[in-house]
């Protein structure tokens, strides 16, 4: 199974330093952000990956990572070609590097505790379709929200940024699909906010009755504005072992 990190976007949550650095290039404990999205993918099998790059930072990444070497991983490069159109534009962009297999996509500011090789192993078992990672956080409003429906395991729909979420749980930014995901996105129009959301793609699997999920077990954090990313920071310092993890 293939990689696609994205670490596009503009990062204003986390300006001003982000205009000037990209936000995944931001410290987290003692390596880049990007560094922990690599080896979460690495340490569950998955070497040969896509990073996602606005243009103006495409030379920082290959600067700091190169092919991957260093992390024992294969990179190739993409840029996003529009910058600030949400996810699933960004995501577009890994069509042919993917061809005809099932992948996982992380967005490069989620960090998170859980090994993703128990999940990657019922994808693998999943014959089609697409799964998505659950967490329970304290104020649902700022991500994609799920109703569930706990007795037959299913997503029922999910709601960006719900002024009244209709559950406790969050839609993380662990993605996994299927080839199919691509027409999904073609169908797709602009949001409220001028992106094309990634949770009107996974209500399109939802409808073709395809969408699985998994509950995360480990602390998960969106890193995305000053008060996460120094959350993460202590989570990092706090719980992994920083001697062997690179
Ligand atoms: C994005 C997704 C949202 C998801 C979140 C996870 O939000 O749109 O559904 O819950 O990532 O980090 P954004 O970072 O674009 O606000």
């Amino acid at each position: 199974m293939k990689g696609v990190i994205l670490a596009g976007g503009t990062g204003s949550r986390l300006a001003p330093v982000t205009n000037i650095i990209n936000k995944h290039l931001l410290p987290v404990g003692p390596y880049p952000m990007i560094y922990w999205s690599i080896i979460k993918l690495r340490d569950a099998g998955i070497k040969d990956i896509l990073i996602i790059v606005n243009k103006k930072h495409l030379s920082s990444f290959i600067e700091l990572l190169g092919e991957g070497e260093d992390l024992n991983v294969t990179l190739k490069y993409k840029l996003q070609q529009y910058e600030g159109k949400g996810i699933a534009d960004a995501l577009m962009a890994a069509k042919n590097f993917i061809k005809n297999e099932k992948f996982v996509v992380l967005l490069g500011d989620n960090l998170f505790e859980d090994s993703l090789t128990p999940y990657i192993n019922s994808f693998q078992k999943q014959e089609k379709g697409a799964k998505v990672l659950l967490k329970k956080v304290k104020d649902p409003r700022q991500y994609g929200v799920p109703t569930l429906d706990k007795n037959s395991k299913k997503i029922m729909a999910i709601i960006e940024k719900p002024d009244k979420p209709p559950s406790p749980y969050c839609v993380t930014g662990i993605y996994f699909y299927d080839q199919e995901v691509f027409n999904y996105i073609k169908n797709i129009t602009a949001s409220n906010r001028n992106e094309l959301e990634i949770t009107d793609v996974n209500n399109m699997y939802i409808q073709s009755n395809q969408l699985q999920y998994d509950l995360l077990e480990g602390w998960w954090i969106d890193a995305g504005t000053h008060a996460s990313l120094y959350q993460a920071n202590q989570e990092i310092y706090n719980n992994m072992n920083m001697e062997n993890a690179k």
